[in-house]
C-alpha cells in the first residue's frame, strides 16, 4: 500500500506541495492536544444533549437506505459552538488563506461539522464534491479518538490513482485531500469521533 506525505500546520508550503503532487496529505499534531480534547468534550456534550442529527444523503432517502450509505450523526460548528470550536475554525481560516497563497485556489470559505459514527457505522465510497456543484475543493478531517487501535477498524480509505490508502482516526491526526478523490469510512468496533471540514470556492 502506498503511503501519504506528512506536513504540519505551520509549514503550509510543504502541505501545498504535497497536495498538488499527491492530492492528499496528513497533517500531524493538528489540532493541538488541548484543543482536540476540548473538541472531543464538546462533541460528547452535544451527543448527551441530543443535538447531533443523522447525516443527510440526497433528498427523501428512506432511513434504511441512508444508514446503508452513511451512519454518522453530525452538527455544524458555528459561532455558538464554544472556544475550542472557534479556535479550530480560525486555524482552518488561516489554512485556507495559506492554500490560496500557495495554490491559487480562490477558496472563499470553510465549513465544518462534528461527526460521530456509532459502532458499526460506515460511509460508503463517495466524493465530497457534489454532482451539481464544484464549490468544495479541499476536504479536511480531524480525528478526536484517543488510544485508537488499528484492529478496531474505522479507517478512512482513500482511493488514489496510485492505490488505496487507509488512515486510522487517531487523535492528533488530520488529513487534507482533494474533494474530488473517492473515499469511504470503514466500520469500527468502537464509536468514532471527528470533525469534517471543507474549503469552498464560488461554484462555477
Ligand atoms: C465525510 C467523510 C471521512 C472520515 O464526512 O464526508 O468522508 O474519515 N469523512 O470521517
Ligand atoms: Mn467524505
Amino acid at each position: 500500500m502506498p503511503s501519504l506525505p506528512v506536513a504540519v500546520l505551520h509549514d503550509p508550503a510543504t502541505l501545498a506541495g504535497a497536495l498538488s503532487e499527491h492530492g492528499a496529505c496528513l497533517l500531524s499534531d493538528f489540532p493541538a492536544p488541548r484543543v482536540g480534547r476540548a473538541l472531543h468534550d464538546a462533541l460528547k456534550q452535544r451527543q448527551v444533549a441530543g443535538t447531533l442529527r443523522a447525516a443527510e444523503v440526497g433528498h427523501g432517502k428512506q432511513h434504511h437506505l441512508r444508514i446503508a450509505i452513511r451512519g454518522d450523526d453530525t452538527q455544524w460548528l458555528d459561532g455558538d459552538s464554544g472556544l475550542a470550536a472557534a479556535s479550530f475554525l480560525s486555524s482552518l481560516q488561516a489554512l485556507r488563506v495559506a492554500m490560496n497563497q500557495h495554490l491559487f485556489l480562490g477558496l472563499e470559505e470553510e465549513e465544518a461539522h462534528f461527526a460521530c459514527y456509532p459502532v458499526g457505522a460506515r460511509y460508503h465510497r463517495h466524493r465530497d464534491q457534489f454532482h451539481d456543484s464544484d464549490a468544495r475543493v479541499l476536504s479536511l478531517v480531524s480525528y478526536l479518538n484517543h488510544d485508537w487501535r488499528q484492529d478496531q477498524g474505522g479507517a478512512l480509505r482513500l482511493h488514489l490513482p496510485q492505490g488505496s490508502i487507509d488512515v486510522f482516526p487517531h487523535a492528533g491526526t488530520s488529513i487534507v485531500f482533494s474533494s474530488e478523490i473517492e473515499h469511504e469510512v470503514l466500520p469500527a468496533t468502537r464509536e468514532r469521533s471527528s470533525i469534517a471540514a471543507w474549503f469552498r470556492r464560488r461554484p462555477r
